[in-house]
């Protein structure tokens, strides 16, 4: 077969692409695609790395080709070397991957918090009344966190316990950082504040194992899954696999899901007419004595609200591979053993799938437009076998949290001009300078 060359995108002496790619991630894979089309490469200090963007590449995540020509392993091997384990959910492939997210899906699915929701209202309750205090000016993205944080611990593992969430928080920052997107040197984890941290969660992480012995309790679908295995199957989940495991809700949930509702405050705070809409649906929805599932399936505003905020603030820009074999995509050969890119946001912001598409326009989902439905346009949660576990649990999570933020608080930003200041490590999202006013309870 004939194959095109691959153009190489023009970049600085030795760092390459680094600055541009650091600068707004986003913005520099729709540029280059713009330019260069569906394959390219990219220098990243003294390394060339092909990247495959657009629809067709989200595709390819999916398909069986996909599937045999690339692999997480290399990406995640860091973060199991550096824990002692063996394998992780998100590094591993194949049938051993499979193996592994039957072990979790039970934990990480919709039943891990559907009949839970008036807890999770309640915890962002404890949250909010904390320091959402009226006249106050709260950073958004540490609170976002703090309140995620509390209801990974109290639904994923059973209990929620405040004097580990600072050491959870910096952990899992230095695991990101520098073990799984690399925007780091592996130096850093010599800091002894990260040694205090990753500490402090391995006894965490034992304090959670012994806590799911003693009878009684919480219920965490996800410990009890993993001990199990661990008691039935000890070669699939092995004792050096189980710290990584109980806690792979903070790795995998915590910066996702604070990011993307940090960006959501935002998002709505500066489009008044999305803010009166999303604070008529929560108004409604509170009036409520309980909340079920199904009370969450006819919120158009502020389930249109959350997916355009995740299609124009993505917390995951491309997902990382390496090429297990010679592939050849779009007429463009990638070699074994290539570390690559695939660019699945690039369609979120393409005109072609999204008119308009800088405009945060809520309606964009709901038939007939629909328009995240077309092949490969919209993958806030990745692609393929890869695809985000928690999905069903975050998308839950983050509507109750955002419903009832704005249906207690009446918020401003500050000042009311104000321009998101933005950061790309470890995650995309907002700056943690991002704060918003409380200038009073609606509720
Ligand atoms: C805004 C919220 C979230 C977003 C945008 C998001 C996005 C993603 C993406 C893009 C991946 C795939 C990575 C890849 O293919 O390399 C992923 C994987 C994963 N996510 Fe999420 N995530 C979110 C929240 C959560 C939450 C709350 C949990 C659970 C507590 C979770 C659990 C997982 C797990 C376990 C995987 C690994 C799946 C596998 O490798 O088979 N995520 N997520």
């Amino acid at each position: 077969m004939t194959t095109t060359t691959t153009p190489v995108v023009r970049g600085l002496p030795v760092v390459g692409n680094a600055v541009a790619m650091a600068k707004d991630p986003a913005q520099f894979f729709v540029d280059c695609y713009r330019e260069h089309g569906p394959v390219f490469r990219v220098r990243v200090l003294g390394r060339e790395h092909p990247v495959i963007a657009g629809p067709e590449a989200a595709e390819f995540l999916g398909t069986k080709e996909g599937r045999d020509c690339l692999r997480s392993k290399e990406f995640w091997s860091g973060l199991v070397e550096e824990y002692g384990a063996t394998r992780t959910l998100p590094g591993e492939d194949g049938a051993s991957h499979k193996e592994l997210r039957d072990i979790m899906r039970r934990g990480y699915s919709r039943e891990a918090i559907a009949d839970r929701l008036d807890e999770v209202v309640a915890i962002t309750d404890r949250n909010l009344d904390r320091t959402w205090t009226p006249g106050a000016t709260v950073p958004v993205l540490r609170s976002m966190q703090e309140l995620v944080t509390d209801q990974l611990g109290e639904l994923l593992t059973g209990a929620s316990r405040p004097e580990y969430v600072a050491d959870i928080r910096r952990a899992t920052m230095y695991i990101l950082n520098v073990l799984v997107t690399r925007q780091r040197p592996r130096i850093v984890l010599r800091d002894p504040r990260y040694r205090r941290a990753k500490a402090r969660v391995a006894e965490l992480a034992d304090k959670m194992i012994e806590d799911r012995k003693r009878p009684g309790g919480r219920p965490a679908v996800l410990i009890d899954d993993l001990l199990r295995a661990h008691r039935e199957r000890p070669s699939a989940m092995p004792a050096s696999d189980l710290a990584i495991s109980v806690t792979g809700p903070y790795v995998a949930g915590l910066d996702t899901v604070a990011n993307t509702i940090a960006s959501f405050v935002y998002a709505v705070l500066k489009h008044p007419e999305v803010l009166a809409r999303v604070q008529a649906e929560a108004d409604e929805l509170f009036a409520r004595e309980t909340l079920t599932e199904k009370d969450l399936r006819s919120l158009p505003a502020i389930r249109g609200a959350l997916m355009e905020t995740m299609r124009l603030y993505p917390i995951a820009v491309v997902q990382m591979r390496t090429a297990t074999r010679d592939f050849t995509f779009q007429g463009h050969r990638i070699s074994a053993g290539e570390n690559l890119y695939v660019g699945t946001s690039v369609p979120h912001f393409l005109d072609e799938f999204f008119p308009d598409p800088m405009r945060f326009d809520i309606d964009r989902y709901e038939k007939p437009r629909a328009e995240h439905m077309q092949a490969g346009a919209y993958s806030p949660y990745g692609r393929g076998q890869h695809v985000c576990l928690g999905k069903t649990l975050a998308d839950v999570q983050m509507m109750v949290t955002m419903a009832r933020m704005f249906h207690r608080l009446d918020l401003r930003l500050d000042p009311p001009g104000y321009v998101l200041a933005r950061k790309t490590t470890p995650t995309p999202g907002p700056a943690l300078s991002f704060r918003v006013k409380v200038a009073g309870f609606r509720h």
